[in-house]
């Protein structure tokens, strides 16, 4: 009693929100809270801690971390300019390594060094070996919504925070029991989600949400990536589809891995937490094994045989224990895209979208993309109609179709720079930049917005307006070579 009317005491504040936060459910649920600190999920994002030092030089640029009054930092250097950034969060526990989101406005970016915890070294984040993002690649809505307690996001436009940006850093308790002030105050059973007590399918949601990224995600109207509350069913705010894989890929997603096991096909109960208990960090899986199996004089170790682990770099984003338990080589999966979370039928405006994410992986979607976007409606198709009118030279339907996205509310970086890109080759430049500047009220940071508007300055032959934003570019992406010597060619010698 006195637990209670301490968490009622902590929750005065609280009132209106639905939310109570790990930390007043620690008041009454001590045991299971101090088992829960130690686990990897508990630990999914941190304030920036201290780190080792380094330095890292590639063929055109340098790369250094370093300690400054307290606090780390990354800077980026090469030929004429250096580029640092605060590090403000970690993502990753560091069970295979970590992430740092630096902050620039109330956007959050990627730092282009990772911490690899298995050889203990910084490198290149997972990507930047391909291309220097620098401090541009947006930390979008869909790391944090996995990788974070509860932020504070401004929905549509990935990357943008408010401030602070989260209510909890790490993922929490409410997480997978949902909004959990009524409980805490109550502290009644039916105010609060048990995962167990839910149906297999709601049950298995709410790790799927998660721990199956997908090959495509395709949010519902109205839907953002915080939408989905443990025990709705998932497929209200988001369908994830999985595209067909051959017989030699046995490196899956967590869920579509247990999903093609005997045991799980086989048992109606059988479950992420029939293995896992999500608070704890020691599972002892035989006897999970044992509960449903007799040993059969192989060795004790059950799972080191039939869930063996194999090496994946970092950040695969891909089970490194197989989940699949089956004796039988894997069959390739046969079909089209697939939605892999129960729902209804998906739509034409769902599937051009779930075609058009999938391209990256699978370029023969091409046609079924184009395909589903042309009986696609809404502000989501026209923006891609728009871009494909863009693309055939046709700008007149493409502003029609981008403006019309903008009315209706679909307002990302990606459709004020077509619309601006589409507005500038039908020679309408003043329209352009207006477009282009509303655009950097959403997105402040998109390299694409600052140079065309520098750009169409030129083309309007406005040269002190064109080396004005090309001088705010260089200070916002120093490490762009082009644009530098275009500002020197636009400033004139001397
Ligand atoms: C004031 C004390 C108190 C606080 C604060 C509290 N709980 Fe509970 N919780 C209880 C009690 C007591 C029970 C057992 C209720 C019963 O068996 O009737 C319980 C049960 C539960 C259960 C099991 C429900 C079931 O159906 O099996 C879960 C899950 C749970 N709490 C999660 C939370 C979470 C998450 C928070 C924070 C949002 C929280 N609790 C905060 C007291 C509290
Ligand atoms: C909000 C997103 C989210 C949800 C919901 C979620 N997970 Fe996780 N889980 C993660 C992330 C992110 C990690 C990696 C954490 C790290 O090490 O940085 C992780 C790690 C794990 C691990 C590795 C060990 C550990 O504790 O880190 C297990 C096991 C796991 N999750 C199981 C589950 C199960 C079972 C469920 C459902 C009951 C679930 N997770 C729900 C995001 C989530
Ligand atoms: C759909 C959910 C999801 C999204 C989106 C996602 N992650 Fe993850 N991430 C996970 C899970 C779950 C794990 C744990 C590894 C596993 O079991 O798959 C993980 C692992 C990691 C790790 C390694 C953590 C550790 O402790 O070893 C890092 C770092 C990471 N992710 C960074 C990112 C970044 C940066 C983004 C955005 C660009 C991102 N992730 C997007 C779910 C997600
Ligand atoms: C990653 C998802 C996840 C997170 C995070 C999580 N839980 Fe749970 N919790 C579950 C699942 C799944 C069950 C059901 C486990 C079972 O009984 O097999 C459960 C069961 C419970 C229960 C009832 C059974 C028991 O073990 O007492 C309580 C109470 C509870 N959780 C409290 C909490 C609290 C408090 C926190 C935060 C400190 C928390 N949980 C964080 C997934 C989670
Ligand atoms: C909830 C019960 C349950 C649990 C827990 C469970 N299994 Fe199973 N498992 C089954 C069922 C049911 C089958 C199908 C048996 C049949 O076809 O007769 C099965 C089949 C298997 C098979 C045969 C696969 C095949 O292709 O025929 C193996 C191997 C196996 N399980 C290993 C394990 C291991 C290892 C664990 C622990 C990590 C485990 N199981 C946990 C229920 C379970
Ligand atoms: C039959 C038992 C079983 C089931 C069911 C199961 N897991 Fe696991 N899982 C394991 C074992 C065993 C490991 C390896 C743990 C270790 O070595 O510490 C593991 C490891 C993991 C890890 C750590 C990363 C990795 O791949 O090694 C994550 C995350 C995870 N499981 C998530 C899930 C999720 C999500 C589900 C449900 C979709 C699930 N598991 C269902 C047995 C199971
Ligand atoms: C050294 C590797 C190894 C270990 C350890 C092992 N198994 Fe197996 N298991 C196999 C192989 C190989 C087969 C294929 C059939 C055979 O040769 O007996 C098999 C078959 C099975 C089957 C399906 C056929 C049957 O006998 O029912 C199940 C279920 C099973 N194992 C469960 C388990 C459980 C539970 C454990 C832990 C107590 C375990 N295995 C430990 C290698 C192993």
């Amino acid at each position: 009693m006195v637990a209670r009317a301490v968490a009622v005491l902590a929750l005065g504040t609280l009132t209106a929100q639905e939310y109570a936060g790990s930390r007043a459910c620690a008041i009454c649920h001590k045991a299971v809270a101090a088992r829960y600190a130690k686990s990897g999920m508990a630990r999914s994002a941190s304030l920036m801690p201290p780190m080792p030092s380094a330095k890292i030089s590639s063929a055109q640029r340098v790369f250094e971390v370093f300690a400054k009054d307290g606090t780390m930092w990354q800077r980026e250097s090469g030929d004429g300019f250096t580029n640092e950034h605060q590090l403000v969060y970690a993502i990753g526990s560091g069970a295979n390594g970590v992430s740092y989101a630096v902050k620039r406005g109330d956007h959050l970016f990627q730092a282009p060094l990772s911490w690899y915890a298995k050889t203990k070294t910084w490198e290149l984040s997972p990507g930047y070996e391909h291309a220097d993002y620098a401090f541009n690649r947006p930390i979008a809505a869909g790391c944090i919504a996995c990788h974070a307690g509860r932020p504070r996001v401004v929905p549509l436009s990935s990357g943008r925070y408010l401030d602070p940006p989260f209510d909890e850093l790490a993922i929490g308790c409410e997480n997978c029991h949902g909004p959990g002030a009524k409980h805490a105050r109550s502290a009644k059973q039916a105010d609060i989600i048990n995962p167990a007590k839910l149906p297999r399918a709601r049950a298995e949601e709410v790790c799927m949400n998660c721990h199956q990224g997908g090959d495509a995600r395709v949010l519902m109207t109205g839907k953002t990536e915080f939408s989905f509350r443990p025990g709705e069913r998932l497929s209200e705010s988001v369908a994830i589809f999985q595209a067909p894989s051959g017989a030699e890929t046995d490196l899956l997603q967590h869920h579509e891995a247990m999903r093609e096991s005997a045991c799980f096909q086989k048992s109606p109960n059988l479950s992420c937490h029939t293995c896992h208990s999500p608070h704890g960090v020691s599972n002892d899986f035989n006897a999970k094994c044992a509960a449903c199996h007799q040993p059969h004089g192989k060795g004790p170790d059950c799972a080191g045989c039939h869930m063996p682990k194999r090496p994946v770099g970092f950040i695969a984003h891909a089970a490194l224990t197989n989940h699949r338990i089956s004796l039988k080589p894997r069959t390739a999966r046969a079909g089209g895209l697939a939605q892999i979370n129960e729902g209804p039928a998906p739509d034409a405006t769902t599937l051009f979208q779930a075609f058009g994410q999938a391209l990256a992986k699978r370029p023969d979607f091409a046609g079924q993309f184009e395909s589903t976007l042309r009986t696609a409606t809404g502000p989501i198709a026209n923006a891609a109609k728009g871009r494909a009118a863009l693309r055939a030279g046709k700008f007149d339907d493409a502003v029609a179709l981008l403006r019309g996205a903008l009315d209706n509310g679909y307002r990302i970086a990606a459709v004020y720079e077509d619309l601006g890109d589409a507005l500038g080759r039908a020679g309408r430049f003043d329209e352009s930049l207006v477009v282009l500047r509303e655009g950097l009220g959403v997105a402040p940071y998109s390299q694409t917005l600052h140079k065309s508007i520098a750009l169409r300055h030129i083309q309007k032959k406005d040269y002190d307006n064109a080396r004005k934003a090309l001088e705010t570019y260089v200070q916002l992406f120093p490490e762009d070579e082009f644009v530098r010597r275009l500002l020197r060619q636009v400033s004139g010698p001397g």
